[in-house]
């Protein structure tokens, strides 16, 4: 993770994509499955896990935490935990790499436990703000040292018994939610977050699928109160992980995109807070169909048929954008080759993502041609009305794998290849990323 190697990579003008793919398991739900079951006692069963760096070192963490992890040659992996309030004390450093859900939700679970545990990640993960969890975990009893800006590398001692807290998220983030519930698992009485804006729920479904007492109260403004008792036991669970929403995002818009294109997205995640980026795009006169809409692992999911289309630009809703914030540089990417101007704006956390997603769609989107405005919060973008982008410019990452594939995107519907300086970051959340989009291409 602090390989110091880069892997520049070309894509370039693309013929039609067909044919039927699935993407990897979703990376929240892969993250929660890890957690959750090295917590339940007794041993889990996951299915369809993410086998992305951000995930593997979730299942790094965990086990040095004590839990037992094992991935067996049929890609399940059985987890026997260790019980909440059963984290041993780490011997060594916890490697986060570049993931913030990792690091986020790992510092909640510290917290209420008798250990100390040192944070430390990659050069992207270690400029991202964690004031944000360290504020309410530090209410509730957690001693937290901290580099400069509150970033990493930080340590967190955690305290037992930790003391409940209600807790009104000041930011909508589902990260820090998530952090104060798992603090709450092992937290005598009871510990609430209030949740003005409502992000990704996976924490609260998976809490309760595993046993913990968690309620939902929806107050008269539309603000979600998220109660969990704690001290709680958690009850081992065979859990299927639907594919990544956030992944078939570039394979949606390289197919909305690419004329002649029609494919199927099998088993894509379709959870209300994640599904934004499909709404959108159909506003925009995307031709996506959903197919065979069913559950899986108590999450909704459906086979998306994609097929080229003439997009528009519209204005989007700023209160859509929680439920597709990991999706705006994709989306950026369908503005720019649609007809007319595409709005976006109250995206100020797109600022603190694995790199300042605006600042670095705008600059990457300049360079290769298209017309893209950045402003405090969003981009105001012009699009080419179908024609294909200049293209002809070396775009950096910063270590973002959307980024990356974001522009990877962006060179199959440019006249000049458009080259990533490093690929490798894509590892992070879509190993065969790559792979799938070549399948496609023949
Ligand atoms: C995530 C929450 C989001 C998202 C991230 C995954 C999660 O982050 O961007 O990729 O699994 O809870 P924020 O909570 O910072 O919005």
């Amino acid at each position: 993770m602090t390989d110091q190697t880069t892997t520049p990579r070309s894509f370039s003008a693309s013929l039609p994509l067909k044919g039927k793919i699935a993407i990897p398991g979703d990376k929240s739900i892969s993250h929660r499955s890890l957690m959750l079951s090295a917590l339940a006692v007794g041993e889990s069963r996951v299915t369809g896990l993410l086998e992305g760096h951000d995930v593997l070192a979730t299942a790094a963490a965990m086990r040095a935490m004590g839990a037992t992890i094992e991935r067996r040659e049929d890609a399940e992996w059985r987890i026997h935990g260790v019980g909440v309030g059963g984290l041993l004390q780490p011997q060594e450093a916890l490697d986060m790499g570049n993931s913030g859900t990792s690091t986020r939700l790992l510092m909640g679970l510290v917290a209420s436990h008798p250990i100390t545990a040192t944070f430390v990640g990659d050069a992207s993960l270690s400029g991202r703000p964690m004031g944000r969890v360290i504020d309410p975990l530090s209410e509730m009893g957690a001693d937290i040292s901290a580099s400069p800006g509150g970033r990493l590398p930080l340590m967190v001692r955690g305290l037992a018994p930790a003391i409940p807290l209600s807790y009104r998220l000041p930011v909508a983030s589902a990260q820090v939610k998530s952090a104060v519930l798992l603090a709450g698992l092992n937290t005598p009485g009871i510990t609430e977050v209030i949740e003005p804006v409502p992000t990704r729920d996976h924490s609260e479904r998976m809490l309760k699928g595993f046993g913990a007492d968690l309620s939902v109260e929806l107050g008269a403004d539309g603000t979600r109160h998220i109660r969990i008792v704690g001290e709680a036991e958690l009850k081992p669970q065979t859990i299927v992980v639907p594919g990544d929403p956030s992944s078939a995002a570039f394979f949606i818009v390289a197919a909305l995109l690419v004329p002649g294109s029609d494919i199927v997205i099998a088993n894509v995640g379709l959870n209300p807070t994640r599904a934004g980026l499909v709404e959108i795009l159909q506003q925009m006169g995307g031709d996506i169909e959903l197919l065979e809409p069913r559950e899986v692992g108590g999450e909704p999911v459906a086979d998306l048929r994609v097929r080229h289309s003439a997009l528009r630009g519209i204005d989007v809703d700023p209160a859509v954008a929680p439920s597709m914030i990991d999706e705006f540089p994709i989306l950026f990417v369908a503005a720019a080759l649609a007809e007319g101007r595409t709005t976006t704006s109250g995206l100020d956390e797109l600022r603190v993502k694995e790199s300042d997603r605006i600042a670095v769609m705008a600059t990457g989107l300049a360079a290769i041609g298209a017309r893209a405005r950045e402003s405090e919060d969003g981009l105001v973008i012009d699009g080419t009305g179908g024609d294909p982008l200049p293209g002809g410019a070396t775009i950096a990452g910063h270590l973002d794998h959307r980024i990356c594939m974001s522009f990877a995107i962006a060179g199959l519907v440019s006249k000049a290849p458009v080259t990533i300086d490093d690929i490798a970051p894509v590892a992070t959340s879509f190993p065969n990323f790559e792979a799938l989009l070549k399948g496609l291409q023949q």
